[in-house]
């Protein structure tokens, strides 16, 4: 293969990334790609925070789905908003302006293509029905943010108010009402319907949401209401950021798992211990999914080191909950003995 010079490479890759592969760099973004020195490094992440106005970022991800979805959405959101209050290095990043955006849904820039980092999320990956992309898109943003000790627990609670927010908030459903989203022309300009998850899954999300409102979800109403949802996710998002600059994180969103996942937890997490239970991890509502706790009275079909069966163990469970070691417990476990996915 013919070797490039690094420099025409660069300029190439820059013009590649920025034009031709996302399709919305205007001229003068890629002239300024051109410019960057032969040795230009990205700077390593985190990029640094400064604080955001939530308000502003929820009508920037609703916006953003409009164009790229729920995980390219949030992400462009909240990425958005940083470029524009701190400028460099959130400048390195390819995302089309909010004018571009309102332009194109204007009609003003026919054949133009949109594709986002991040916008894989669609549909929980795809349309493959898993981790909602809002939440995903925002985990992202924040991860180019903050050190990766913040992104945890900040990601940890975005994972817990997705699952116990009444979607969408009353907040969208206001601004929608009140035309002050962005786009010129809405999928619905109604109140939703609104609906908690209980999961961070788009499948039950969707499914939820679609069984109380009565939308199908093929519906422009579904899709409004994932349009609505990705604004409330990445303002929910720069709002824990937000907290977490102010060292109020706790107070602004204390991480409350529920008292049916704290139970399975005092016995199923992370650990070494095969014969207690600990053959899974996780935080997910284990609710949303168990619901027949039967298998913990039968006879335990696993051999244990301790020739327990497993009612035995739930009794255990039980008094362990009553006596309150398990909230704490579990809490302590949450931040300091899973730090990452090492194993
Ligand atoms: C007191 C400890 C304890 C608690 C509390 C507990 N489990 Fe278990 N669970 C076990 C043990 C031990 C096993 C079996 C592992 C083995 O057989 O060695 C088990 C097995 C299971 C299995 C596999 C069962 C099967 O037969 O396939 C599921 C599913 C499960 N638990 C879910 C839950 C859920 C959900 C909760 C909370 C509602 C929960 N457990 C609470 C200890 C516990
Ligand atoms: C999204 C759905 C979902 C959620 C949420 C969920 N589980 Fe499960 N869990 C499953 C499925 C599916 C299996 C596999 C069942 C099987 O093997 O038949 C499983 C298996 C298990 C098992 C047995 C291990 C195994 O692989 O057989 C345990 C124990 C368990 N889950 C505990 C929990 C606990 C504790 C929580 C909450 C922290 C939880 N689960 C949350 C779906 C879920």
């Amino acid at each position: 293969m013919k070797k490039l010079h690094r420099r025409n490479f660069i300029k190439r890759a820059a013009v590649l990334s920025g034009a031709a592969i996302c399709g919305v760099a205007t001229a003068k973004n890629a002239k300024a790609a051109e410019t960057l020195p032969e040795n230009f490094v990205p700077p390593a992440m985190p990029w640094g925070y400064q604080e955001l106005d939530p308000e502003y970022v929820r009508k920037l991800g609703h916006l953003g789905y409009y164009l790229e979805e729920c995980g390219g959405g949030s992400f462009w959101a909240i990425m958005t908003a940083l470029k524009e209050k701190i400028g460099y290095p959130y400048n390195l990043t390819p995302l089309p302006t909010k004018e571009e955006f309102i332009d194109h849904l204007s009609g003003k820039s026919k054949g133009k293509h949109f594709q986002g980092i991040m916008q894989y999320g669609v549909g929980g990956v795809v349309n493959y029905g898993s981790l909602c992309g809002s939440v995903n898109g925002a985990a992202s943003a924040i991860t180019f943010a903050v050190p990766f000790d913040a992104v945890k627990s900040i990601v940890s609670r975005l994972m817990r108010y997705y699952e116990t927010e009444t979607f969408p908030n009353v907040k969208s459903n206001e601004y929608a009402v009140n035309k002050e989203f962005y786009p010129p022309k809405y999928k619905s300009g109604k109140a939703l319907p609104r609906s908690s998850s209980n999961s961070v899954l788009c499948h039950v999300s969707v499914g939820k949401w679609c069984e109380k409102s009565g939308y199908a979800s093929g519906s422009k109403e579904r899709s409004e209401r994932c349009a609505r949802v990705t604004g409330d996710m990445a303002a929910m998002a720069v709002t824990l950021l937000n907290a977490h600059m102010k060292g109020n994180l706790e107070t602004v969103f204390p991480m409350k798992l529920s008292q049916d996942t704290v139970s399975c937890r005092v016995c199923h997490f992370k650990g070494k211990k095969f014969e207690a239970g600990q053959i899974t991890r996780g935080f997910m509502e284990c609710s949303s999914c168990h619901n027949d706790m039967t298998p913990h009275l039968a006879e335990n079909k696993m051999k244990t080191a301790y020739g327990m069966n497993v009612g035995t163990w739930a009794g255990a469970a039980a008094i362990g909950t009553v006596a309150g070691i398990g909230t704490h417990a579990i809490a302590g476990r949450l931040s300091k003995e899973e730090p990452h996915d090492e194993e």
